[in-house]
């Protein structure tokens, strides 16, 4: 019946000459009126496309420019998809003619300005996504002719800044995606002109304060997702006011203080999203009588008297609320909703904070100090976000005369060669220090006295060898430390011995050659260290840590370093790659076993891995990454029953029955895993999952339909050893492993 129609169709179509021919290089469906010209190398459109065409796919062609009205033949246009097009311009009027357009696709091309008439024309425009570019600039009017647009995609993009009615013109704009751009400033009325919109995305951009008099604008917003900024601290001034909004997301950003008042005039406000974020607590939130979840998963919560008004106001107003305590020790990993009252004390010592009454996290400045915040010339310091800023500014020597309420100071890019004893004078409040990229060689004794709040200490990519205890003594609330891009040598033993809070210590990219666990016994509460990037060949034996994620990717270790994970009991995270390991070795990762959930070992040239390299691991691995090896065969899998993720892609597998155990438990695995058979010849290229022909004759095959047979018994002794050639590189998809939606 269909066919019947659509031949009848396309006769009829035909007859009035309107088919056109189709050209050779593109597939024609002129029953539905789609044309496919994927993949040609294309430089430009093909003048023959039939005229009725509605969807044209010109998908992954080199096409560079779109003149100006290159669609003009093809008035029914309804869809057209450019993506990977090489476009580096749109020129003026490119799409005039393409009134019935409501779908246009320019993703993954490298168009970095978007000028005003580009898109003009396209007055029924409904989606338009433009990610993967490199537009980093947007002139005034580009959109002004997209009355109907309803999403517009920006993301991964290079944006930095959105200037004034960037988008006017968009008028039924319900989704605005900005997503993964380096966005630090929005004008104050960048999203004016917006009166549709009810969902924004600014995720994963650069913002470190809040745009409030931006974020206003579009005052019937309902969703809007802030997460993964580098925002450290957000209070009333700050000025979020949509009255409409219900989903907030501030995950991972890197807040430190969130003030009582900052969300009272979102009303509506329903879900708060403020996991793995920094902060210690969080008051109760005021006007937020609608809230019903609260997510603090993934903060350092400190579960004292000071957490009693947080934990009575959210019994009280029934948030449901997520969120682990970091300390006291005696309350670490129990849910905060899940205590008693009476659990939330504080030591007595004389009788300070005796009854949970003082709860204000951090003094605040007094109204009275905002008309006259000093500041030093050359910094910007803001009394309402507390933080002050001389980033880039040439600057030889560290300023004096910063407000003493600072609690984030920005000194990056400038050169100072070394901090002097006493460079920060007056700064007691201070909690975040940025120093990156500063070409400093040398921290002096003292030089960082006085800071008795810091928590962050930012010393990236500058000349760094060493650093003793004298220069970081007075910080002893020090918790995260970033020393990557120096060129320290070693581990700074003697400093790390006056920072009993360090929860966090970055060292990668540096010149470490040994890793000397033993000096970071002063190190007790380290959580993680990251020494990726460096040229470890050899890891010594240090005492016992609580560390749970160890970075030793991209280093010159030849095996694993079992020995020194004794003393690594909580580990959960092991990153392994790109070190040239080639064999794994029996029991190698057994002193992990019971708590490791993350296994990183793509890339380390493995050849071999041991029947019993995985001994212990089972349940409790959650992803494992075996990708880029030289791997034949591996090791019977069947113990690893939790599998989210795990990544085979890149291994010249040999598909032989001494394979069959994998081919049957990836049989019975749903989830994507990437492994191709290289040998023998006619098996290469196909799945080792999917490869049947491959295992029929093996022994032990018939009974894959029923029972289950137990794998050691299909098992024979390996000998994967011999000559291996260069695998052929495998073609690699996008497709990412899939979680599995359930288990064997
Ligand atoms: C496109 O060009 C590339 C590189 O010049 C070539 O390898 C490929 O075969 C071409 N594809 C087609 C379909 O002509
Ligand atoms: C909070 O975030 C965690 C971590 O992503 C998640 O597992 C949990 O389900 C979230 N809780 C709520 C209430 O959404
Ligand atoms: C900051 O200094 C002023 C005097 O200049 C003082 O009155 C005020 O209490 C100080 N504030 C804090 C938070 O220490
Ligand atoms: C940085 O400071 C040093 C002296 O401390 C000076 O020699 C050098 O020229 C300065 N570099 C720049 C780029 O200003
Ligand atoms: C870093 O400091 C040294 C001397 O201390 C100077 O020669 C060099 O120019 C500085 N580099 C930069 C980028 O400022
Ligand atoms: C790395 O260490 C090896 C010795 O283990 C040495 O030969 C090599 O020069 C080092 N490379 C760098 C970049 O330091
Ligand atoms: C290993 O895999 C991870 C996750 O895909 C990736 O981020 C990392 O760059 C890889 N490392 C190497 C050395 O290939």
């Amino acid at each position: 019946m269909w066919k019947i129609l659509g031949l009848s169709m396309l006769l009829a179509l035909a007859c009035r000459g309107l088919a056109g021919r189709c050209p050779q290089i593109c597939v024609c469906d002129n029953i539905r009126r789609h044309v496919s010209c994927r993949r040609q190398n294309l430089t430009e459109v093909p003048v023959t496309i039939p005229q009725m065409t509605q969807r044209l796919d010109l998908q992954g062609n080199a096409l560079k420019v779109i003149p100006p009205e290159a669609f003009l033949s093809l008035p029914y246009l309804t869809h057209l998809d450019l993506r990977h097009c090489q476009l580096e311009r749109v020129e003026e009027g490119a799409f005039r003619g393409l009134g019935r357009l409501i779908y246009l696709n320019l993703a993954s091309n490298h168009l970095s300005v978007l000028y005003q008439e580009a898109l003009g024309g396209l007055g029924s425009l409904r989606q338009l996504v433009l990610e993967n570019n490199q537009l980093e600039e947007i002139r005034p009017g580009a959109f002004s002719q997209l009355g109907s647009l309803g999403l517009l995609s920006l993301a991964h993009n290079s944006l930095v800044y959105l200037p004034d009615m960037t988008f006017q013109g968009l008028l039924q704009t319900r989704w605005l995606r900005l997503s993964h751009n380096a966005l630090n400033v929005l004008a104050p009325e960048a999203l004016a002109g917006l009166p549709g919109l009810r969902r924004l995305s600014l995720d994963h951009n650069e913002l470190q304060t809040l745009p409030g008099e931006a974020l206003s604008r579009p005052d019937g917003l309902v969703q809007l997702e802030l997460g993964h900024n580098p925002l450290t601290y957000l209070g009333e001034e700050d000025g979020l006011a949509l009255q409409a909004l219900r989903d907030l997301a501030l995950d991972h950003a890197a807040l430190q203080d969130v003030g009582a008042g900052t969300f009272a005039r979102c009303p509506h406000l329903r879900s708060l999203d403020l996991q793995s974020n920094q902060l210690g607590g969080l008051p109760p939130l005021e006007g937020v009588g609608q809230l019903r979840k609260l997510n603090l998963s993934g903060n350092p919560l400190m579960c004292d008297c000071a957490a009693r008004p947080l934990w009575e106001w959210v019994a009280r107003a029934r948030v449901q609320t997520d969120g682990l305590c970091l300390e006291p020790r005696r309350l670490k990993g129990e849910a905060l909703e899940s205590l008693r009252a009476k659990d939330l004390y504080c030591q007595r010592q004389g009788d300070k904070q005796e009854e949970g009454e003082k709860v204000a996290p951090r003094p605040r400045a007094p109204e009275e100090d905002r008309a006259t915040t000093p500041c030093p010339a050359a910094c910007v310091c803001s009394p309402d976000s507390q933080h002050s800023s001389c980033e880039n500014k040439g600057l030889r020597l560290i300023p004096s005369g910063f407000p003493n309420h600072t609690q984030l100071l920005d000194l990056r890019r400038n050169n100072f060669s070394s901090i002097p004893k006493g460079s920060f004078p007056g700064l007691a409040h201070l909690v975040s220090l940025h120093l990156q990229s500063c070409n400093i060689t040398h921290l002096g004794p003292g030089a960082l006295n006085g800071l008795g709040q810091l928590v962050y200490l930012y010393l990236s990519n500058n000349q760094l060898s060493g650093l003793s205890a004298a220069a970081l003594q007075g910080t002893p609330q020090l918790r995260y430390l970033y020393l990557d891009r120096n060129h320290f040598t070693r581990l700074p033993r003697a400093a790390l011995k006056v920072l009993p809070k360090l929860f966090s210590l970055h060292l990668e990219h540096n010149a470490l050659q040994h890793l000397a666990m033993g000096d970071l016994a002063g190190a007790k509460g380290l959580h993680c260290l990251d020494v990726s990037g460096n040229n470890i060949s050899h890891v010594g034996p240090g005492p016992a840590l609580e560390l749970e994620k160890l970075h030793l990717d991209r280093n010159q270790l030849q095996t694993v370093p079992t020995a020194a994970l004794e003393a690594l009991p909580a580990l959960r995270e092991l990153y392994l790659s790109g070190n040239p390991l080639q064999v794994l070795e029996d029991q190698a990762f057994r002193p992990v076993a019971a708590s490791l959930q993350h296994l990183y070992l793509n890339g380390t040239r493995l050849q071999q891995i041991s029947p019993g390299a995985f001994a212990g691991l089972g349940p409790g691995l959650r992803t494992l990454y075996l990708e880029k090896n030289q791997l034949q065969t591996l090791p019977p899998m069947d113990g690893f029953t939790r599998l989210e993720l795990i990544n085979l892609r890149e291994n010249p597998f040999r598909c032989d029955c001494q394979l069959l155990p994998l081919h049957r438990w990836l049989a019975g695995l749903n989830l994507r895993v990437g492994a191709t058979c290289e040998f023998p010849v006619n098996a290469r290229g196909q799945k080792v999952k999917a490869a049947t022909a491959a295992f029929e004759a093996c022994p032990g095959w018939e009974t894959k339909k029923g029972r289950r047979v137990p794998p050691s018994a299909q098992r024979k002794t390996r000998k994967a050893g011999g000559k291996r050639k260069q695998a052929r590189p495998v073609k690699v998809g996008k497709a990412r492993p899939r979680k599995r939606t359930s288990h064997i």
